[in-house]
């Protein structure tokens, strides 16, 4: 059948795309250079997609056109290497990509930095503004009993009782920042443990999801972008993400000069199809695909996933990928052979 999205055959093209990505961007590693790790990881992603048999539109990716040479808004990829008559019974695919999740734990050799994309049939992720989002993310066990708009020890009672321990049991994932202050305050207040980190809250919501990881939680404001992706990851996962998008200076904690005009954000909303600024996203908003691919290449180790290793003959990845039709959560442990027959690979 033409066009028709093979989500196993898909979720392995995807699955080398994430890696590509993160071995270029884990060589840089500890060099101290953000904007280098994330240019490499870019380039190394964009060329990788270009060999995948799909008519893909990046939705989610590194700014708009005028701003990003590389998986821009709007930029069509994919189908690269097949003639135009091979192309046109190809899939139409929408992409998100964040090629390095946490460019400044890859600048630092710091944990949880990953590779991302998720990719689902056309309008199944919103296509969300880089501003910020308010975000809360359980897993399973916890899905339907946390509430956004709630006061936090609420949440965390309500997590608590979802996963038959006491709030004193629980770890909630945060970011740390200044605007985070009172929401610190609030979770000590309940008695719940805090894990603060200085970025990457889209693997942190991925673990929140991971029964194992003891990460019960994600709360707070982070990237709107990450949120849809977390959205993706949960479709699969079978967790929850609720979110608001949030561009209000002091509620961000910082001056009026650091957030672009709110008339200006307002306009920019209106243009991609938003009304309502003050929406409650769910998962099914952000991500209201129903056939979701989604992978994760781990660059530096993290709690789900360990960091690229290089060895004489090759490399190794870990990575996770994931379809919502197939319903299939791989974990997936390459080696990437370069030295010839006579390579020796371990277990
Ligand atoms: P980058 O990978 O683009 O550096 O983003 C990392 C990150 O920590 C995200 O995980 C998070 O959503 C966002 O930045 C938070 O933004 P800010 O650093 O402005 O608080």
């Amino acid at each position: 059948m033409k066009n028709l999205i093979k989500s196993d055959e898909l979720a392995l093209d995807f699955l080398r795309v994430a890696e590509a990505a993160a071995i270029e961007s884990a060589r840089t590693m500890g060099q101290g250079d953000r904007k280098h790790s994330d240019h490499v990881a870019v380039e190394a992603m964009r060329e990788a997609m270009d060999t995948v048999a799909m008519r893909g539109r990046i939705v989610i990716g590194e700014g708009e056109r005028d701003e990003a040479p590389m998986l821009y808004i709007g930029e069509e990829v994919g189908g690269g290497d097949f003639s135009e008559e091979m192309r046109k019974d190809f899939p139409e695919i929408d992409i998100a990509v964040d090629p390095l999740e946490g460019t400044n734990l890859c600048a630092l050799g710091a944990n949880n930095a990953i590779a991302v994309l998720a990719a689902s049939e056309r309008g199944g992720l919103l296509n969300a503004p880089d501003i910020y989002m308010d975000k809360i993310v359980v897993g399973p066990s916890c899905k339907g009993a946390v509430d956004i708009e709630a006061p936090v020890k609420y949440n965390l009672k309500a997590i608590a009782l979802s996963l038959s321990r006491d709030i004193d049991d629980l770890t909630v994932i945060v970011l740390d920042r200044p605007r985070h202050e009172n929401l610190i305050r609030e979770i000590r207040e309940a008695g719940a443990r805090i894990r603060l980190i200085s970025d990457g809250d889209l693997s942190a919501g991925i673990s929140a999801a991971v029964a194992g990881t003891n990460i019960h939680a994600l709360m707070g404001i982070g990237g709107a972008p990450e949120g849809v992706l977390t959205a993706a990851a949960m479709k699969c996962l079978n967790g929850e993400i609720q979110a608001k998008l949030e561009f209000d200076p002091e509620r961000l904690s910082v001056d009026k000069d650091k957030v672009p005009p709110a008339d200006e954000v307002m306009a920019r909303l209106r243009d991609m199809g938003i009304d309502d600024p003050d929406k409650i996203y769910n998962t099914d908003d952000l991500a209201p695909g129903e056939r979701i691919i989604f992978a994760a290449t781990g660059v530096t180790d993290g709690a789900l996933l360990r960091g690229v290793r290089f060895f004489g003959a090759g490399k190794r990845t870990n990575s996770v990928v994931m379809t919502t039709d197939t319903k299939n959560i791989r974990f997936v442990d390459t080696v990437h052979v370069e030295g010839g027959p006579d390579s020796v690979i371990r277990f």
